[in-house]
Formats: structure tokens, sequence, C-alpha cells
């Protein structure tokens, strides 16, 4: 037990005793839109004068050539809104893809976006990733994009996909790489959630490689309304990481703010989230069972740059009609290129 957690949580627990939760559970569970809306080609049609479409489109690609030959079955590991579960099924018109996530509101979500763009076979459940709702060596690919450093036990996640996967079967994924800038930082979200305000104070720190969140859900009106306004715009020229308001240990916004809110919450949890570096996780994989293990450099980083680089020669427009292929390309050469931010785990 650190230092952060015993002086915040001794205070915590007198003003709001927190329920120990899963990540799904105390976030994902909330949000109304999980990628600010932000889903390319569910939302928008890809456009190759957006780098991020670039991103998306070439990380779609990858994902579908790392479906063995002759394979069919997809499963995609806490899909959030349908990514990669939806581009990828209407890449792979002849594939049944199977998403799993353990908030309702997301497996939800995932099938309003699949209707909405007349995806058939995608389907979504709700499931949690260290007990997977499907038989042991059913499926031919399991994707994970930024889900499997969700779970609390990842072992168990990395042996629960082991045994779903047939032999030959693989695990695509990527993943956050746990390398902070300074040792620990907090950073505060204020967002808004379906008939619900969240607030969360959240501490990362480097050594031992973990995420910490504690997370408010409060009424969307009243005194809770009026503070999660004022803070909102308080922190509206705040440095930020991770798309989150830093805070410093003299800020009113983080754990003083946290204690005014404490007692108008709905509910009070914390989630802690062990992270890894790539080292730790091909050796997991490993022990898990997967017989060769490949870590790779980000597909979306490396298409990112080649879409900003023909967007700022004023070439992308030109190159529109062969994005599918130059994006393929794009795709397939990441999933061989050794890097640090996502993994190749065959069966
Ligand atoms: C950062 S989001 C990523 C969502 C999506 N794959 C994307 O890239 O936009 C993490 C997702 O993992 C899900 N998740 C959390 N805990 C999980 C678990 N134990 N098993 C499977 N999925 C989980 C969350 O509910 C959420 O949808």
């Amino acid at each position: 037990m650190t230092d952060d957690r015993t002086s915040i949580e001794a205070r915590w627990h007198v003003v709001a005793p927190p329920q120990v939760v899963d990540s799904a559970r105390a976030l994902y569970a909330w949000m109304p839109r999980q990628r600010s809306g932000n889903l390319a080609f569910v939302d928008d049609p890809y456009d190759a004068r957006r780098e991020a479409h670039w991103a998306d489109a070439a990380r779609v690609a990858d994902y579908a050539a790392a479906l063995p030959a002759g394979g069919a079955r997809v499963l995609d590991f806490g899909p959030g809104d349908g990514w990669p579960s939806l581009p990828l099924a209407a890449a792979l018109p002849h594939a049944q893809v199977l998403g799993v996530d353990p908030a309702p509101l997301r497996a939800e979500v995932c099938r309003r976006n699949g209707a909405r763009l007349g995806i058939t076979n995608a389907a979504f459940v709700v499931g949690d990733g260290a007990a997977l709702p499907v038989r042991d060596a059913s499926i031919d690919l399991v994707t994970a994009a930024a889900s499997l450093e969700e779970v609390r036990e990842p072992e168990a996640a990395f042996a629960e996909i082991a045994r779903v996967l047939r032999p030959g079967g693989v695990l695509r994924a990527s993943y956050q790489v746990w390398r902070l800038p300074v040792p620990r930082f907090e950073t505060i979200t204020l967002v808004g959630g379906v008939d619900c305000l969240v607030f969360t104070y959240a501490v990362r720190t480097q050594n031992p490689p973990r995420e910490r969140r504690y997370v408010l859900v409060l009424p969307p009106d009243g005194e809770a309304a009026r503070l999660h306004t004022e803070a909102l715009v308080a922190s509206a020229d705040a440095r930020r990481a991770y798309g989150e308001t830093l805070v410093d240990a003299a800020s009113p916004l983080g754990v003083p703010l946290l204690e005014r809110l404490a007692p108008l919450a709905r509910a009070s949890l914390v989630v802690e989230l062990r992270r890894w570096t790539t080292e730790w996780l091909v050796e997991a994989l490993r022990g898990a069972g997967f017989r060769e293990v490949r870590a790779t450099v980000h597909t979306g980083d490396l298409a990112r740059m080649v879409g900003r680089q023909l967007i700022a020669r004023g070439e992308a427009e030109a190159l529109a009609p062969h994005f599918a292929t130059v994006t393929r390309a794009l795709g397939e050469a990441a999933a061989q290129q050794p890097g640090e931010s996502m993994v190749t785990a065959i069966r």
C-alpha cells in the first residue's frame, strides 16, 4: 500500500466509503460515448484528408490481415463503441465478429452503431474478459484495442484468450505503453454520463506501474452539478495529459474537490489498473500458452505519420482513390515491424 492510497483513502472512507470495482463498472458503464463520437467509418466515411482516418483504416487492415487463412470467427475484447469490431466486420463480410464487454451500456452502444450501419455479421454480448462466454478453441482471431490493460487481473484474461483461440489462432492487440514522463502524476476528468455526472481523480505511478482512479457518480442537478460546472470552467485552461486535466498537490481541483463532491455522490468507486512493460507482456503471454509472441510498432502511429506528410504536401487528395490499397499496405507492414505498442501472439 502506498502513501497515496493511505492518505487519500483514509479521508475518502470517511466521506464516501468506496466500492472497489473494475474499470468497466467504474468508467465505461456511464459514458454515452466512449470514443468522444470519433469512431471513424461508423460516424464518418474515411476521408484521405484526415490523418486520423489514415490511422484507423490501417489499423482495421492490420486486424483483418491477422485473421488466419480460412478463419472466420473473430472475438473483439472490450469493443467500447464498436472499435475495431464494426469496421472489421464490414471489412470481412465472410467473418462473424463477437464483441465482449462487461459494461452493458457499451454492448448496447455497439449494437446501436452496428444497426445504424446495417452491419449484420457483428454481435455484442455482456461478458468479462476473464471469463469469455465462448467455447474452448472456437475462435480464429481475438482483437483487443486498448482493452487488455483495463482488466484487473490481466493474466486471467490472457489465459482465457488462449483457451478460446484454436491452435494457430491469433491475438492482435494494442496496449498503452507505460512510460511516464515523471514518476507520478495526477489528473481529473469531469464528464457527463447517462443521467449522471462523473468526476474522476486519477493517480498514475511508474513504479509500481499502476493507475488508480477514484470515481464519483453524481446527480445531474443541484449542488453537485454546480460544483461540477464550476470545476469544468476552472480547469478549461489547465495543462492536459492523456486527454485529462493535470492537477498538482496544491490544486483545489484534486483531492479537495474529491472531498467536496463525495458527500453528494450516488456512487463512490475505486478502480486500480496494473500497467506493464512490453517485456512483461510478452513473457506473460508466453506463460499463458502462446507459442509465438511478437511486439510491433503501433499501426495507427505509423499510418498517421504517413497521412500527415501526404496531407502537408498536398498529395493526400490525389491518393484518395488508392486510400484502401495504401492503408492496407501500411497495416500489413506495421504488423511486421518490431516495436513496443502492439502485440501479435499465436496460439
Ligand atoms: C479504453 S476502452 C477501449 C474501447 C475500444 N476497444 C476502443 O479502442 O475504442 C476499454 C474497453 O475495455 C472494456 N473492459 C474493461 N474491463 C474489461 C474486462 N474485464 N473484459 C473485457 N473488456 C473490458 C471497457 O468496458 C471498455 O469498453
